[in-house]
This record gives C-alpha cells, structure tokens and sequence, in this order.
C-alpha cells in the first residue's frame, strides 16, 4: 500500500477539500470506522464509512476491511490506530446520545468531517444537528451521501466554515439558537488548530452555552509532538499512506481548556483513551514510544443552577 495520496498543503482560509492537507485527515477517520464497521467485535457501526474512501482518488488504495491488510491487527495504522478511531467513535456517540436524553436538542460538531452521526444514531425527533467544517470538505461529503441511500435520522445542517474565520454567524444564520441547551463534539481537532483559534472556540462554546450544555473534545498534552516522531503510529501514517501527522498539527504551545472550562465553572474529566479501553473491553493499550500516550478525552458540563 503506497501512499498514493495528494500531500500538497491547503492555503490558510481556502476552502480545500479531502484530497490533501488537514482535509485528508476526514478520509483517514472514514477509513477506520470502515474497518472497525466490518470487526466481528465492532464498537461503532458507520455503514457510510467505507463510501467515502471508495469515492475519494486520494485513498483509492485505502483498506476498509482489516482482512485486506496484509499483517491485519499488527498493522500500526489500520489495526491499532484504526481501533483508537473506533473507540473514539463510539465514546463519543454515547456521550452525545446521553446529552439528548436531557433536555438538550442541538447539537454542534466542530471539524465535522465524514462524521455521519446525523444518519446513524437514534435521535429525538426535535433535534438538530449542525456539521461545522470547511466548504470542500463538506462538499465532498454531499456529494457521497446524496448518491447513496442515505437518509439523516434527524435535521441535519451543514454550515460550511472556516474555523479560523467568523464560525459564530455562520452558525447562528444556520439557525442555532445560544439561548437553548447544545451539546458539542470537538473530536480530532483542536491540536491542527493554532492556540489563539483554540481559545477562542473555547471561549465561544462557553459564550453560546446554557447552563445543561455539554462539550467533549480531544486534546494533546503539552509536550513536545516531535519526541513521538517515530512511534509506530506517525511513522506507519507516513510511510503507509503520506500522512505527515505531525506536519499538519499546530506546532505551538497548547492551551489548558479544560482548566480554563473549569475556571469558567464548568464541571471538565480528563481521561486517556485507555480509560475506555478498559472500560469497553477493547481498544488500544499503551506501548513504548506511543503517539497515543498523551492524547486526552475531556468531557465537560455546564452546570445547572
Ligand atoms: C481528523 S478530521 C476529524 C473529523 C471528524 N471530527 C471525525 O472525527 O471523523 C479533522 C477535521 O477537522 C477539520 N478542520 C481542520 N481545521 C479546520 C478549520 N480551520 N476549520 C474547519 N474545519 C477544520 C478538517 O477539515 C477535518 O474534517
């Protein structure tokens, strides 16, 4: 499996799509939650998965079933790191299908992607679902589902924006209402993102919160990425499909959002994804020089008086 993937970079502001950059990192999402899909003991089921990676000439050589890889779950990238994606998956479907079971009923995904959360889980009726990423990323995935059988199980709004630019009024026009419950997934995104964006995402989620408001996102630990340059998991990503992970990541100093959420009087936990692993019976474990090792899940509530 050579990488036969587009690396060139996208511009600052552009509107790419899933064929290189930050945007090819939606496409190697799909790829695992293909192949978690397609495990005998799969964690999450996205039967849309594997149509995003067929359609897409930048992972036409892409597996979406581990039988296809030759060393299957000795395989770093689409055995172990797939797996983590898997888990990941299915953590946060339960966290957000838990926030609906209150009184919440809008429900944001920053950096969307190939998330297809909105035609998969059992909804209320009354929710709404708002997908925030890039317009080609967006594009793409339209394009994917509307020549599929592919039906929201729930009103579904893609708002096709740049994080970076004014997110907050594409989303309000959108029709997402600050002044009524939302729960909100940052999953595999903050750390691509530069500090200040990410201070102001947080700042605004707790802006546009009521209390019963809930946010889960995944954050790296502030510690130098290029010490992990040769785990496994980067190394096999580059080699296997021409994913410089570490490329893509903002290379700057981290914020502390969960301290700055609970500063804010929101209740935050912080968990590795081994947490979960023990707790679901399956998923990654840690090893030596492990990519993985700093990678944390926070989960945050806004209190009710
Ligand atoms: C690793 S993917 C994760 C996608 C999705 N959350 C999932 O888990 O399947 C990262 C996503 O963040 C999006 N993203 C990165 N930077 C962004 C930005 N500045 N504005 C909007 N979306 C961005 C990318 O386009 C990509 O879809």
């Amino acid at each position: 499996m050579a990488g036969t993937a587009q690396r060139h970079t996208d511009a600052e502001g552009t509107d790419a799509g899933v064929d290189g950059g930050v945007g090819l990192t939606a496409l190697l999402v799909a790829a695992a939650r293909a192949i978690e899909t397609h495990r005998h003991d799969s964690l999450a089921q996205d039967v849309y998965a594997e149509h995003f990676v067929r359609a897409a000439p930048a992972c036409a050589d892409w597996p979406v079933r581990l039988q296809r890889v030759p060393d299957g779950d000795g395989n770093p990238l689409w055995g172990r790191f797939a797996r983590y994606f898997g888990l990941r998956t299915r953590v946060l479907d339960d966290f957000v299908l838990r926030s609906v079971r209150t009184s919440v009923r809008q429900v944001v995904l920053l950096g969307a992607g190939l998330d297809t959360r909105a035609f998969r889980l059992d909804w209320p009726s009354d929710c709404v679902v708002f997908e925030i990423d890039r317009a080609g990323v967006l594009a793409f995935k339209h394009q994917v589902l509307t020549g599929l059988p592919a039906t929201p199980k729930v009103k579904r709004v893609p708002v096709p924006v740049d994080l970076r630019a004014d997110w907050v009024a594409a989303l309000t026009t959108a029709g997402f209402d600050p002044a009524a419950p939302s729960v909100w997934l940052a999953e595999g995104l903050l750390f691509y993102l530069p500090s200040p964006v990410e201070t102001y995402l947080i700042d605004t989620v707790d802006r546009l919160t009521t209390e019963g408001s809930a946010l889960a996102f995944e954050a790296k630990l502030e510690k130098d990425l290029l010490e992990y340059r040769d785990s496994a998991i980067y190394t096999a990503t580059r080699e296997q499909i021409g994913i410089d992970l570490l490329h893509l990541f903002d290379k700057g100093p981290r914020p502390d959002s969960a301290g700055d959420l609970t500063a804010k009087g929101w209740s935050t936990s912080v968990h590795t994804p081994f947490d979960f692993t023990h707790q679901y019976g399956r998923g990654p474990l840690p090893e030596p020089n492990d990519a993985l090792e700093g990678n944390r899940w926070v989960f945050a509530h806004k209190p009710r008086p």
